[in-house]
Formats: C-alpha cells, sequence, structure tokens
C-alpha cells in the first residue's frame, strides 16, 4: 500500500500499561478522526489549536486548563501517550482536549478553510541519522501546510533539542514565505515536556520558534 506521507514517527506499541490500555478503550469519546469530524467540533469553541505529538500530554494539559474556552486537539500516534491524556482528561474532568490517533498530516489534508489559532510541536522526532532525514517532519511542504490551515496573524511554536534539526528549519522557515518569524510566544510558561526535560539533562539547548501566518 502506497502512503501519501513518509511516516515521521516509529509507531510502535511501546509498554502500555493496564490502565492505559483500558483508557484507550474510551478513546471514541474524544476522538476527531478527519476534516469532516473537526469542522462540526471548531465551532463549538471561540479558538481551536492543534498539538502535535503531544508524547504523554503534559503540555496540551495545562494549555487546555489555563484557556477553557479554546479547543486543544492533540495529535498522536504512540498509545500509551493517548492512554495517558484520556488517564488525565478524566481525572481532571476536563471539556476541551479531543484527540485525533493518526498522522496529523492526514488530518490537516482534511481541514479545508484556514480555521486555526495556533499550532505547537514540542520536540518532533529528530531522526539523527543522516540517512533517516528525509522523514523529518519539518520541512518547507510542512510549514506551508500548516499555513494553509492557520488564521492569518496566528503562530506555529516549534521546540527542537536537535542543533542541525532547527538548522534545517531555519533554512524551511526561510525558503517559504508563508510564514514568518514572531516576536511574541503563543503560549507563555509551558511546562517542560518529557523529552525537553531529557534534553536539558543530556546538556543539549531548546531551540524555539516562534513564527506566524503572514
Ligand atoms: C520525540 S516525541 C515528543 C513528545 C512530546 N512532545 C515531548 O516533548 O515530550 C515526538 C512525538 O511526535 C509524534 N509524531 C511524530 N510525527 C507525527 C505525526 N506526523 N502526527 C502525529 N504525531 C506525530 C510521535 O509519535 C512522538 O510521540
Amino acid at each position: 500500500m502506497q502512503f501519501k506521507y513518509l511516516p515521521s514517527f516509529v509507531k510502535r506499541r511501546g509498554r502500555i500499561t493496564k490502565h492505559q490500555e483500558s483508557n484507550v478503550k474510551q478513546l471514541s469519546a474524544y476522538e476527531v478522526k478527519d476534516g469532516e469530524d473537526f469542522t462540526a467540533l471548531s465551532k463549538e469553541f471561540s479558538k481551536v489549536f492543534i498539538e502535535i505529538g503531544f508524547g504523554d500530554g503534559e503540555n496540551i494539559i495545562s494549555m487546555a486548563l489555563n484557556n477553557p474556552d479554546s479547543l486543544f486537539i492533540g495529535s498522536e500516534v504512540y498509545l500509551s501517550g493517548i492512554g495517558s491524556l484520556i488517564g488525565k482528561i478524566l481525572e481532571k474532568d476536563i471539556q476541551n482536549i479531543r484527540i485525533h490517533n493518526g498522522d496529523v498530516r492526514e488530518l490537516l489534508d482534511g481541514i479545508k478553510i484556514p480555521v486555526l489559532d495556533g499550532i505547537l510541536i514540542i520536540c518532533p522526532d529528530p531522526w539523527p541519522k543522516a540517512r533517516h532525514h528525509k522523514r523529518r517532519l519539518i520541512k518547507k511542504e510542512f510549514l506551508e501546510l500548516v499555513a494553509s490551515k492557520l488564521k492569518k496573524k496566528s503562530s506555529l511554536y516549534i521546540a527542537t533539542d536537535w542543533e542541525d534539526y532547527a538548522e534545517n528549519i531555519d533554512e524551511a522557515v526561510a525558503n517559504t514565505d508563508k510564514l514568518l518569524v514572531s516576536r511574541s510566544e503563543l503560549f507563555s510558561n509551558l511546562p517542560i515536556t518529557r523529552f525537553q526535560a531529557r534534553a536539558m539533562k543530556e546538556g543539549r539547548k531548546i531551540h524555539k520558534f516562534n513564527l506566524y501566518k503572514a
């Protein structure tokens, strides 16, 4: 079978706890499958944001709790992360998070008009080996796909802990006129995610990109 996009993730089952597994069974109550689901939902909230690759969900939970009138859609393929996020949604009775279980590029393709108020990507998979660089999510085409779904002046925030990925992102931004560098941050006081904490412990700098739709 031919995929439209080269996977930017390793789809692994990984270690999943019984608790996460039982939470995943409730995914349908929170699921955004495609552009059609997205459009129906987005009308219920004043603003809509997507976090791509939410991992264990620390960041999306914090944003959702701090901005109860906005909808936060988390896109992720990592089942134990989805299970953890559903667990936290239930525990804190959060009403403004929905989950896309799949490649975010397919969800974005299904969104037909620029309706998003912001997109966040924290520590995209680094694919450190040169022969795997083609799998890196953030490249010019991806930035332009994202820009086509953002409202004018709305933001894209990216943080990477890999120096050479940051250089690639700089080049991709320089090669498109659809996104410009912003002086303001999309959200301030975001929590440190698991991958950021690991990078900091290993002495890697976090490179941040605040961009907005031209
Ligand atoms: C390195 S982890 C970072 C997780 C989290 N943001 C953090 O900082 O701890 C990157 C995550 O992005 C997810 N991911 C990669 N490509 C994706 C895509 N195209 N659509 C949705 N999620 C994706 C992966 O499954 C993985 O969990």
